[in-house]
């Protein structure tokens, strides 16, 4: 008998803290603070690894694993590559060059807990690790499966996925011509492709049909926009105290979102489109996918 990675007969919250409670146990063992002077990188990169998130990718990672039944062990495995590079992208969105944030999950950022120079070298060594993990034998026995999840979450995060969306999001600032075609492709990748592979992840540990991918793959892709316009909307609606990170920054950067091109009530109808439109695309998996059907509507009615 497989232990699944989420108790089936949970409720979504249940759910969302199971996943950050097994999640951070395993970066709690992985990330090892070693006993030379290289120890500083490694606080660095737990203080922001663990720092508290919402931990929806590896909620993610593991209600999709639960689908195809896949084991816990792999389905953490996975759940900890994604959220590691996504630590990764938040300590490097934070940094001077890029938002120049000094707050992060109600915390100071990485940069000014430590020093910029440190927090550029935590985020290589979370990115790099991210990939060790996935191609550690407990992520699955068979190396081809191991191979394919490298891959993907390689293609999610690089140029092709979120780095890319990063790079545009840069060069949106201050540029009235973006239309919201352009910001679609822009939040697709930046935010997007991560969101796309921690739901393909339990297809690939799962070896799920093609059918199956797909339908999954459609979520994901209507889920990470929504989620995107979610938070695109609480910079403009919400408060620090609740979200744990700067509001009013993408205005005052000239950000282009959805939400100054189509302003609040309209980007909120849009997320809203998105997000029943993602719960159409789980019919297939009938009422395997509750938890995936709960996620949606939490992604655009959350305040953090
Ligand atoms: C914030 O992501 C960055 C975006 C991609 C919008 P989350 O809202 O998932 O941040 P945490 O992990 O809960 O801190
Ligand atoms: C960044 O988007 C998404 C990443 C790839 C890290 P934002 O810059 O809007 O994220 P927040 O609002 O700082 O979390
Ligand atoms: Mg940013
Ligand atoms: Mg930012
Ligand atoms: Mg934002």
């Amino acid at each position: 008998m497989i232990e699944l990675p989420l108790d089936p007969a949970s409720s979504f919250p249940e759910a969302l803290a199971d996943a950050a409670r097994l999640t951070d146990a395993l970066l709690e063992h992985h990330l090892v603070v070693p006993d030379g002077p290289e120890a500083r990188v490694v606080k660095a990169m737990r203080y922001s690894a663990l720092a508290p998130g919402k931990r929806l990718r590896p909620f993610l990672a593991l209600a999709s694993a639960q689908l195809f039944s896949v084991a816990r062990r792999s389905a953490l495995q996975a759940a900890a590559a994604v959220e590691l590079v996504h630590a990764y992208s938040l300590v490097h969105d934070d940094l001077p060059a890029m938002d120049n944030s000094d707050l992060r999950r109600g915390r100071p950022t990485c940069h000014k807990e430590f020093d910029e120079a440190t927090a550029v070298l935590a985020g290589d060594a979370l990115l790099t690790f991210a990939f060790e993990v996935l191609a550690q034998p407990d992520t699955h026995g068979d190396p081809a499966v191991r191979c394919e999840l490298v891959t993907a979450l390689a293609q999610a995060a690089g140029d092709r996925g979120m780095v890319g969306g990063q790079m545009i999001d840069l060069l949106a600032e201050n540029d009235p011509s973006l239309d919201i075609g352009a910001i679609t492709r822009l939040q697709r990748l930046k935010t997007g492709a991560l969101i796309a592979f921690s739901c393909e992840a339990g297809a690939i540990l799962g070896k799920a049909t093609a059918e199956a991918r797909l339908a999954l793959r459609g979520y994901a892709h209507d889920l990470g926009l929504a989620f995107q316009i979610a938070d695109d909307l609480l910079d403009v609606e919400g408060s620090a105290a609740e979200t744990g990170k700067p509001v009013g920054s993408d205005a005052a950067a000239g950000k282009a979102t959805f939400v100054s091109i189509l302003g609040v009530e309209r980007a909120r109808s849009q997320a809203e489109l998105l997000i029943d439109q993602a719960v159409s695309h789980l019919d297939l998996f009938e009422e395997k996918a509750e938890l995936l059907r709960q996620a949606a509507h939490f992604v655009i009615n959350r305040r953090a």
